[in-house]
């Protein structure tokens, strides 16, 4: 598989850059929209022979960036891709923090393929990594991922997304005396965060999206961490939903590579509203904007940071001079 890093870093850029006039808007769909369609349009324009495995839906669902539609020239490696245009449209749409736009590579067949319903999600840093088990209580989990760090319980930090459904864990995690971090949106943030040293964050757990937890796997994965996860198909339906895209036990736990089995992958993600790891868009007096890039990619064993300024494209003739917002 060639380095397709900078490739993808273009195409986050591009879809945070599309995002950023519906920020504070109230439009969601508009929002989506947007960043879909630059994101697509990027795409494209890579030679490579792509799929969507987790995108913006079935086919009869969207449009644009569905399951299974193919993208790229159709020349070079065949990649499964993973995108949310917009990780957190409610933030984007509400000026809030923790939005995103994010893309994740993988060759062919490595991805789960996980239709939009919830899942059950445990994610550690590389220390602790090997010493989760989805299957065991919290209280156990928090024992082991101490020990692996050479910590106290009620040193670790934990972070949890603020939802009714997390009272349980956030009562426990409490019990034990650890540390717990709400957070409003954005799981695939906290999940990288237990992954870098600059970060306090020892364990990101509970429920949300399976398509966000395929595409912080691939980013964990090239971080050194584990993720443990279980699907959470609440009706029959949804089951069937499952079993159409070949999860045959829709409910048993999944280790790391079952949701993402390469040894290979690309992970891009750019800030739209700030977050714990990257600033928030900028537009600058003159129309130029500021994009912050995190980039990983699992050969590299490195975490890039990318700041690109984004100048006016100029043609010969000043009158058709394309603005990029
Ligand atoms: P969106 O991009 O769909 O707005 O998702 C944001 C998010 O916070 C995810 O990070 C998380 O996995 C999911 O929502 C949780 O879902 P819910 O808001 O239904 O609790």
């Amino acid at each position: 598989m060639r380095d397709y890093s900078i490739d993808f870093l273009k195409v986050t850029e591009e879809a945070a850059i599309a995002a950023y006039p519906w920020i504070g808007s109230g439009e969601k769909l508009a929002a989506d929209q947007a960043a879909t369609n630059a994101m697509r349009e990027h795409l494209n324009r890579i030679d490579f022979d792509g799929k969507i495995v987790i995108g913006e839906g079935e086919l009869d669902e969207a449009p644009m960036l569905y399951i299974n539609e193919e993208v790229g020239s159709g020349q070079g490696d065949q990649l499964d891709i993973a995108v949310d245009p917009i990780e957190g449209t409610t933030p984007t749409v509400n000026a809030e923090p923790n939005a995103f736009a994010v893309i994740a590579a993988a060759p062919r067949g490595t991805m789960l393929h996980a239709p939009d319903i919830y899942m059950e999600k445990m994610v550690v840093g590389p220390q602790a990594a090997g010493n989760i088990d989805i299957d065991a209580p919290l209280a156990d989990n928090l024992q082991a991922i101490a020990k692996a760090e050479g910590k106290r319980v009620q040193d670790l930090q934990i972070a949890v997304q603020k939802r009714d459904r997390h009272h349980k864990i956030i009562e426990i995690a409490r019990e034990y005396g650890a540390k717990v971090q709400l957070f409003n949106d954005g799981d695939i943030t906290y999940a990288i965060a237990t992954c870098l040293d600059n970060h306090t964050i020892d364990l990101f757990v509970g429920t949300g999206g399976a398509p966000e937890g395929v595409v912080a796997a691939v980013a964990v994965k090239c971080l050194g961490g584990d993720m443990q996860a279980r699907l959470l198909p609440q009706t029959d339906e949804e089951i069937k939903r499952c079993k159409k895209m070949g999860i045959l036990s829709p409910k048993k736990a999944l280790r790391h590579e079952d949701l993402i089995d390469a040894k290979q992958c690309v992970f891009s993600a750019t800030g739209i509203t700030e977050n714990i790891l990257l600033q928030a868009i900028k537009v600058n007096a003159n129309q130029m904007c500021t994009t912050h890039s995190l980039l990983l990619n699992s050969d590299q064993h490195k975490v890039h940071y990318i700041t690109s300024d984004h100048l006016k494209k100029t043609t010969n003739d000043p009158l058709k001079e394309e603005i990029i917002l």
